[in-house]
Parts: C-alpha cells; sequence; structure tokens
C-alpha cells in the first residue's frame, strides 16, 4: 500500500526516508574509477583512484559505480588509460562482484557508468553483462532514446526486482535492440567539468553533452541528471601528469564549507540547478568523508552501513597512510606509472 512504501520498515540505499524518493531526487555517491585501486596489491600505483575495492566501496554507502572499458585480448578490460599500464581484470568479473553485492542485498539500488573507451559495440558489452549473470537486475525505462520526465521511486525499483540502472559513453544505436538497459551516458546525464586542478576552480556549470554546455537551465530543463564531478588532479606533479592529487584530498572531500571542499560545491551545486546533484563523483571516497556530504544533502541518517575506519580495518590500511598516500616514494615504478598516465586522454 502507499502507506506501507511510504514508512517501510526496511531501509533503501540506507534509509526508510529514501524509500519513497524518485531515483532521481535521490544524491548518489559516486567512486570515480572504482576498480581502480591504490593499495599494496598494485603497489600503490599513482593510478588508482580509489584506497577501497568495490565490495567495500558498496558497503560503505557508495551508489554510484564508474569505470573504463578498454578492448583486451578479445576481451572487455577495465583498464586506466591503458591495459598495459593498468589492468583491473574483465568487465564480466567485475559485475559479478557487483552482482553478488546485489543480490546480498536487496533493498539496495546501485548505478554503474561505463567510459567506453574503445566504442565497444552493444552487443559486445551486453555479452560481458551476460556472462556476469546480472542483467536480470537491470532497470530498463519505459521508453527508451530520451531522459526521463519522472524517474521510478527506489521502493518502485526494488519492489520490481530491477535495481542496477547502466549508463555507458559511446553507445552505439543498436542498444537499444539488443540491450535496452544500456543507457547512453549523455542522453540521461549532464557534467560539470571534470579536468580541474586548483581547489579554486570548481564549477558546476554543465559542460558535457556540450549541447547544453555552460547552459544551467538548459541542462535542467532537458530532464538530464546532474553528475557533480568532485575530483582535483595534480597536474604540475609530473611533467603535467594527471593524476589524482592526493596532497589535498582532505579539502578536496571535506564536508566542511572551505574552498574547493566536497561540502562548499555540493552546496553551489544544489543553489545553480534549483536541486541537489544526483551524482557526486569523487576520488578515493573513504577521505572527507564523502558520504558525509552526500548524507546531508538527501537529510538522512544513515543505517547498514560501516563507516570509513571499519572498511579501512577490513582492507588493514591504516587511515594516516592512506589519507597521506604513499605518494612521494615515487621511486622508478612510481614514476614510470606517473610519465606514462601523463599521456591520458579523455575522461580518466
Ligand atoms: C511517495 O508516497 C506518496 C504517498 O504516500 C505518493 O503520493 C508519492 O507519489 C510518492 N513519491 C514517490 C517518489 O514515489
Ligand atoms: C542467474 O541469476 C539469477 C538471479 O538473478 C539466479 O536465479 C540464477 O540461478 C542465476 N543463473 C546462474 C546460471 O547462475
Ligand atoms: C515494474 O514492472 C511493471 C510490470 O512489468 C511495469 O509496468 C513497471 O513500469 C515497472 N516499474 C518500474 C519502476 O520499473
Ligand atoms: C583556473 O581557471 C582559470 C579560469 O578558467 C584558468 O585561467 C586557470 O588556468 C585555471 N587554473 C588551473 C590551475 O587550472
Ligand atoms: C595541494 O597541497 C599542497 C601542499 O599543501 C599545496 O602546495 C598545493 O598548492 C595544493 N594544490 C592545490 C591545487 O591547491
Ligand atoms: C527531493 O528530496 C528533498 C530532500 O533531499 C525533498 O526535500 C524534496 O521534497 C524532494 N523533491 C521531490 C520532488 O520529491
Ligand atoms: C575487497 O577487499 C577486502 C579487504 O582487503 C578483501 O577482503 C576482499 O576479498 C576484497 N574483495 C574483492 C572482491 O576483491
Amino acid at each position: 500500500t502507499t502507506s506501507a512504501q511510504a514508512n517501510p520498515s526496511y531501509a533503501c540505499n540506507n534509509s526508510p526516508d529514501l524509500c519513497n524518493r524518485s531515483y532521481a531526487n535521490v544524491t548518489h555517491l559516486g567512486a570515480h574509477d572504482s576498480p581502480f585501486i591504490r593499495d599494496q596489491s598494485t603497489g600503490d600505483s599513482l593510478s588508482g583512484n580509489q584506497h577501497l575495492n568495490t565490495t567495500l566501496q558498496l558497503q560503505s554507502g557508495v551508489r554510484l559505480l564508474t569505470a573504463q572499458v578498454h578492448r583486451y585480448d578479445n576481451a572487455l578490460s577495465l583498464c586506466h588509460t591503458s591495459c598495459d599500464l593498468f589492468n583491473a581484470g574483465t568487465l564480466s568479473t567485475w559485475l559479478t562482484e557487483i552482482k553478488r553485492w546485489i543480490e546480498h542485498n536487496p533493498y539496495e539500488v546501485v548505478t554503474v557508468l561505463l567510459v567506453n573507451s574503445d566504442n565497444a559495440a552493444a552487443k559486445d558489452l551486453h555479452a560481458e553483462f551476460g556472462r556476469a549473470n546480472i542483467t536480470g537486475y537491470a532497470y530498463t525505462p519505459p521508453s527508451a532514446g530520451t531522459a526521463l520526465s519522472v524517474w521510478p521511486s527506489l521502493n518502485n525499483m526494488i519492489s520490481n526486482g530491477t535495481r542496477l540502472v547502466t549508463f555507458v559513453t559511446n553507445l552505439d544505436s543498436s542498444a537499444q535492440a539488443v540491450a535496452p538497459y544500456l543507457l547512453d551516458e549523455f542522453t540521461y546525464i549532464f557534467e560539470n567539468p571534470y579536468e580541474v586542478s586548483s581547489l579554486t576552480n570548481f564549477t558546476c556549470s554543465p559542460d558535457r553533452p556540450s549541447s547544453v554546455r555552460s547552459q544551467t537551465s538548459a541542462a535542467i530543463e532537458s530532464g538530464r541528471l546532474p553528475l557533480m564531478n568532485h575530483i582535483l588532479y595534480d597536474v604540475q606533479s609530473l611533467l603535467g601528469a594527471s593524476i589524482p592529487d592526493i596532497d589535498n584530498i582532505t579539502t578536496t572531500n571535506a564536508p566542511s564549507k572551505v574552498v574547493g571542499s566536497l561540502g562548499a560545491a555540493a552546496d553551489d551545486c544544489k543553489k545553480e540547478y534549483g536541486k541537489n546533484p544526483t551524482f557526486v563523483l569523487v576520488d578515493f571516497f573513504d577521505q572527507g568523508p564523502a558520504i558525509e556530504t552526500v548524507d546531508r544533502m538527501n537529510g538522512i541518517t544513515a543505517v547498514g552501513r560501516i563507516n570509513t575506519a571499519q572498511a579501512a580495518e577490513k582492507a588493514k590500511i591504516s587511515q594516516t597512510n592512506s589519507a597521506k598516500g604513499k605518494q612521494r616514494g615515487y621511486g622508478v615504478v612510481g614514476l614510470v606509472f606517473g610519465l606514462s598516465t601523463a599521456l591520458m586522454i579523455g575522461w580518466s
């Protein structure tokens, strides 16, 4: 019944208050480059954007996972810039990890955003989703190919069992026929700029798609969901290499209102858009902690998630180490990673 929906006995995305709220009107915390981990297993790779793996991200309240997909060895792999540099395994293996979590958490709605770096065909992406046996959870909008004026509530998606929303860049038009749950990102979403390298340079102004660039009202009126990038790159570090600026991460992800903080930027964007951003995308989500700003936007006190100290404990990383990173101990391997990352093109 309606009243049961409005006051459920369970939490949706970590709060009963979110169950009856439209998917579009929930702010979802995003882990930028979710599978690219900077920890011992990757030699603290400078190409890593997160300290904690995808499962720990989800357990900690992250609900948007982004990744780059590349063609490699007749498969689709998750690679940072190049598969020779950083290969986090196949798309289907990662989707299997996500599926396992979704299966065990029946009241959670998760969003995946794939940067389709090598323009993989919809049928090839679909095959990877099939291998992960995750398509049964995929949400398909009633009318494909246009921004939705009204998104369903989390509860609607949960009761239908369609709790995975998937956006893809560079999606070919066959998707609507072969895999209608694969949604062209910029039909449904607009983003502010992502290449920011100064704490004073964050802006909420739409950047992509170009049809709404610098036109906030047009972007909002188009029905696209606002995705707020809040990522700081360190361009000075190595010959202009774009690597995450981990030195300033405690400021970048801070809930406080200091210049360059997530808390301040989220308020700015809310004001500019006339509503909360639907997605907030950060590096090293455990720092800040970024989720504090997202909970504030949603107006909730979360239940059923682990906090960042518990997540760090599970991953056996010291929070102090994770805050400082290992970025000063480059060594030869780090230097090669850093220099190669300088070749980074497109969305990272
Ligand atoms: C929330 O529930 C109320 C009734 O309790 C209903 O009128 C409203 O449409 C619901 N909102 C959403 C987003 O489902
Ligand atoms: C695929 O996943 C569904 C649940 O979504 C499950 O019922 C089914 O057994 C799975 N199939 C295989 C082959 O694992
Ligand atoms: C749920 O499933 C029904 C029946 O297939 C469909 O009419 C409805 O649009 C679905 N709702 C959502 C939110 O997907
Ligand atoms: C900050 O933005 C200004 C104005 O767009 C630009 O001129 C400047 O180069 C940017 N600074 C950095 C460090 O990117
Ligand atoms: C990042 O922090 C360092 C050290 O505190 C500082 O020198 C640098 O200017 C900061 N970078 C930005 C982009 O603010
Ligand atoms: C959207 O969510 C906010 C809380 O973050 C709430 O105050 C507002 O009423 C919601 N708007 C709609 C249209 O549901
Ligand atoms: C995620 O990290 C935790 C802590 O290091 C580890 O126990 C777990 O096996 C990892 N999960 C996956 C799927 O890699």
